[in-house]
């Protein structure tokens, strides 16, 4: 899918004064591309993920996937299409520590309320992919890079049109952290899903198609980094 975002600006009501924590102009990032994003802590770059992916909804201006706006829908409506077209891997992972990574990687598809004995297979294989043990212990004993690895399993458990990634190699050593880039990479250019990571690993940034890097939540030279 194709993001669209046009004059976004967002402020939260507490904290920096108010001052605009995200300000873009415009930005495009067509389907099937590797997209990252790199800049200082505190740029934008989680709040960017959160508002390109219906999280939160922005304070003015425009977000659309393949034309059709999701920053003016509620709620419900902005869950309603991550749902259908996205996976997210959050910056601290979300995991539920007691539960082992397959009840993590199946946690979706409980709540979606989906027959969720359709999807075990496919988050087994995901982590057996990943070399992760499926149910042998809880989460909270994984190492960081396991749990990171558990995270993105369980973002791609619906093959997502879209996939989100706050940082997922920045727990891992240059080896996992450069197969997990690679992983990234190949979801876009052979599946055609839209990848758009967090990232400050070079492996990532030399891997993806585009990268942009944010300052105090401006987009700043773009041109600079892409290849
Ligand atoms: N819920 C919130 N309420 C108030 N301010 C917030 C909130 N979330 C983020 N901020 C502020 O917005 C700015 C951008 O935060 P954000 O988490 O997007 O930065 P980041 O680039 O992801 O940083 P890091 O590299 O440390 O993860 C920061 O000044 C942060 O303190
Ligand atoms: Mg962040």
């Amino acid at each position: 899918m194709q993001l669209t975002l046009d004059e976004l600006r967002h402020s939260f009501a507490r904290g920096n004064g108010g001052a605009p924590v995200l300000d873009i102009d415009r930005l495009v990032v067509d389907a099937g591309t590797f997209f990252a994003i790199t800049g200082p802590s505190g740029s934008g770059k989680s709040t960017l993920l959160y508002l390109m992916s219906g999280l939160l909804k922005p304070g003015e201006g425009r977000i659309a996937w393949d034309g059709a706006e999701i920053g003016t829908l509620g709620e419900d409506a902005r869950d309603a299409w991550r749902r259908r077209n996205a996976g997210f891997v959050f910056q601290n992972f979300h995991l539920i520590g007691e539960m082992t990574p397959l009840q993590n990687v199946m946690l979706g598809a409980w709540f979606g309320h989906w027959r969720a004995a359709r999807f075990r297979d496919r988050a087994r294989a995901l982590l057996d992919g990943f070399g992760v043990p499926p149910a042998d212990r809880p989460a909270e004993t994984l190492s960081r890079g396991e749990q990171q690895r558990v995270a993105l399993a369980r973002a791609l458990l619906f093959e997502p049109k879209v996939l989100f990634a706050d940082e997922p190699t920045a727990s891992l050593d240059a080896e996992n952290g450069g197969q997990i880039a690679g992983l990234l990479a190949e979801l876009a250019h052979a599946r055609g899903v839209t990848v758009i990571a967090v990232s400050h690993d070079r492996d990532v940034i030399a891997l993806a198609d585009r990268t942009i890097r944010l300052e105090h939540g401006r987009v700043a030279a773009p041109e600079a980094l892409s290849r």
